[in-house]
């Protein structure tokens, strides 16, 4: 597997401590941050929301790293999840830039290529041992090199809704990638990584700073019953 793992008593926490890290040692004036789907993401921005003194918020730029096909207020956007977890500090971001599936992820490929790489990229690990939307035996794990975001499904219908997905590239070009693993559900996904298994398409990310924050029950066996 690649980058360092961090063993958390609290993950959204740990992350919390990540992000600030993150953003006061940003090279930029503005602090780019790619959010992530999940319920693991969902505690990990209501616990940013909480966190971060208000005045950050102003120079955070709001992207995503994978998105549902459907409306972006349908309970089964990550930007609803998004706009719902961080609550009143939503409106008091930079900018904000969702994924239109409508208009394909061309628009959205250039989008990142015109500007400084993201300065972190937050992904959470599917008990399939996905990331973003990198689902295993789908098309976007084969991407052009080129390509940083895709259009892509999960062709075992594990995972709902056609997505869009930074690409293995497109992870790679953040600044920092954090990964955030929770709850024994995640023990077998987060082996297969650990083990570097090639179907495991989480394994397979790489980036200049990588950190997987993972909690007990994910990273320990089961204890027996
Ligand atoms: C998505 C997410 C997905 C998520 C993992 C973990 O759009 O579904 O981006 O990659 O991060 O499935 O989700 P949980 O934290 O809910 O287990």
């Amino acid at each position: 597997m690649n980058g360092e793992i961090l063993l958390a008593e609290d993950v959204p926490s740990s992350f919390v401590d990540v992000v600030r890290e993150a953003f006061t040692t940003r090279p930029g004036p503005v602090f780019a941050l790619a959010l992530s789907g999940g319920d693991t993401a969902r505690r990990c921005y209501e616990h940013l929301a909480a966190a971060l003194p208000a005045p950050w918020w102003t120079d955070i730029e709001l992207f995503w790293g994978d998105e549902r096909c459907v409306p972006l207020d349908d309970a089964d956007s990550n930007h609803a999840l998004a706009r719902e977890a961080l609550g009143p500090v939503f409106a008091t971001v930079r900018s904000v830039h969702p994924m239109d599936c409508s208009v394909g992820a061309d628009p959205y490929d250039t989008l990142l290529r015109s500007r400084p790489a993201l300065d972190l990229v937050h992904l959470g690990l599917g008990p399939d041992a996905h990331t973003a939307s990198l689902f295993p035996g789908s098309p976007a794990l084969h991407a052009p090199a080129a390509r940083l975001v895709v259009d892509n499904e999960d062709p075992h219908g594990t995972n709902p809704h056609r997505r869009m997905t930074l690409t293995y590239a497109g992870i790679a070009r953040a600044r920092s990638v954090v990964v955030t693993v929770e709850g024994a559900a995640k023990h077998e996904a987060m082996t297969r990584v650990i083990a570097g298994d090639p179907t495991a398409p989480a394994a397979r990310i790489d980036a200049d700073s990588l950190v997987w924050i993972v909690d007990r029950h994910a990273l320990d066996a089961p204890s027996p019953r």
